[in-house]
């Protein structure tokens, strides 16, 4: 028996790292997705399997995540582990993870192989709901970025355009507004829990600034919510530069990210960082009025695609 799960990646219209302390973001799900299959297999192990690499430990050893070699496939040792205990097997587990989303460059493909690995392993026990996959994809996640806010596997989990913050946890934004972005890659990887980091560092260094710049991030995504619910793009658009602004000035843009968005700003209504980053992707606002010519623009400095918000978050099959 196969238990498979997919859950999709994000972007973050408004709001990353102010979100980690407290203010609220606005964040989507895309279509592109991590699938996870997990099967129970003969040797008493549990094996994780994805494009980065393969892991294994034993069923047995309870508390040894510890001695789990690649960072990155810790939360699914806590995931899988979780389950057996909880369910006491004998046997193994095998999770094979196979994803569209690049890692590494704020598309949150790490929470979203959380959530599908959470359902996946899950499922072959019994299938828990939307509410308990994500309490268990964000403990799982924390095991490798403490600071972690939550509000990607949230998005991952329940699809669609949500706003999210610390106390709140998510809230659908009802308007279904069918908007369109291009990613743009900047091909610079970074850390998510390095980048976070940084940023605490600044914050401790720089107080009263970082105060300000919380003050600032409540106006403009308090102006975003209003845009959105009018489906004003222009609005939309400048209030991503305004954003992208704040994010240059906590430090986590590069001299390569800055580039993209000055290029897509001449024909899109607006770009910004998106995620954590210190690299990784711009998302860029378009329509059909103004697609191809960011595209072009784009393409000729970076790799791009079109993606659209994604409103079924977690599915089985
Ligand atoms: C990463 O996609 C978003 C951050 O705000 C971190 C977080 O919310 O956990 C940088």
């Amino acid at each position: 028996m196969k238990s498979i799960a997919s859950a999709p990646g994000k972007i973050i219209l408004f709001g990353e790292h102010f979100v980690v302390y407290g203010m609220k973001a606005v964040l989507c799900s895309i279509d592109k997705r991590i699938t996870a299959t997990s099967q129970f297999i003969d040797e008493k192990v549990i094996r994780v399997r994805s494009s980065l690499g393969e892991s294994e430990i034993s069923i047995d050893s309870s508390n040894n995540l510890e001695k789990v070699q690649q960072k990155f496939m810790k939360p699914f040792f806590y995931i899988a582990q979780k389950a057996v205990k909880e369910n006491s097997i004998k046997n193994g587990i095998e999770l094979v993870l196979e994803s569209e989303i690049p890692p590494g460059v704020g598309l949150g493909s790490s929470s979203a192989a959380c959530v599908a690995a959470t359902a996946s392993v899950n499922g072959l026990f019994c299938k828990l709901s939307k509410n308990e996959v994500v309490k268990i994809a964000v403990q799982a996640e924390r095991t490798i970025f403490e600071q972690n806010s939550g509000a990607d596997s949230s998005v991952s989990t329940f699809g669609g355009l949500v706003s999210y913050d610390l106390k709140n946890g998510f809230e659908n934004i009802s308007s279904r507004n069918d908007l369109s972005f291009i990613i743009s890659n900047s091909a610079q990887v970074h850390n998510t829990q390095d980048v976070v980091r940084q940023v605490k560092n600044f914050k401790e260094k720089n107080d009263e600034l970082f105060n300000k710049l919380c003050k600032l991030e409540i106006d403009i995504v308090d102006d975003a919510m209003l845009s959105l619910k009018d489906n004003d793009l222009n609005k939309l658009g400048s209030l991503m530069l305004k954003n992208h602004d704040l994010l240059k000035q906590i430090g986590i843009s590069t001299e390569k990210i800055d580039l993209l968005v000055q290029e897509a700003k001449k024909t899109a209504y607006g770009a910004k960082i998106t995620g954590a980053g210190g690299g990784g992707c711009i998302i860029s606002l378009i329509d059909d009025s103004n697609s191809e010519d960011t595209l072009n623009n784009l393409r000729k400095i970076s790799d791009c695609f079109v993606t659209k918000i994604d409103y079924s978050g977690l599915r089985y099959s």
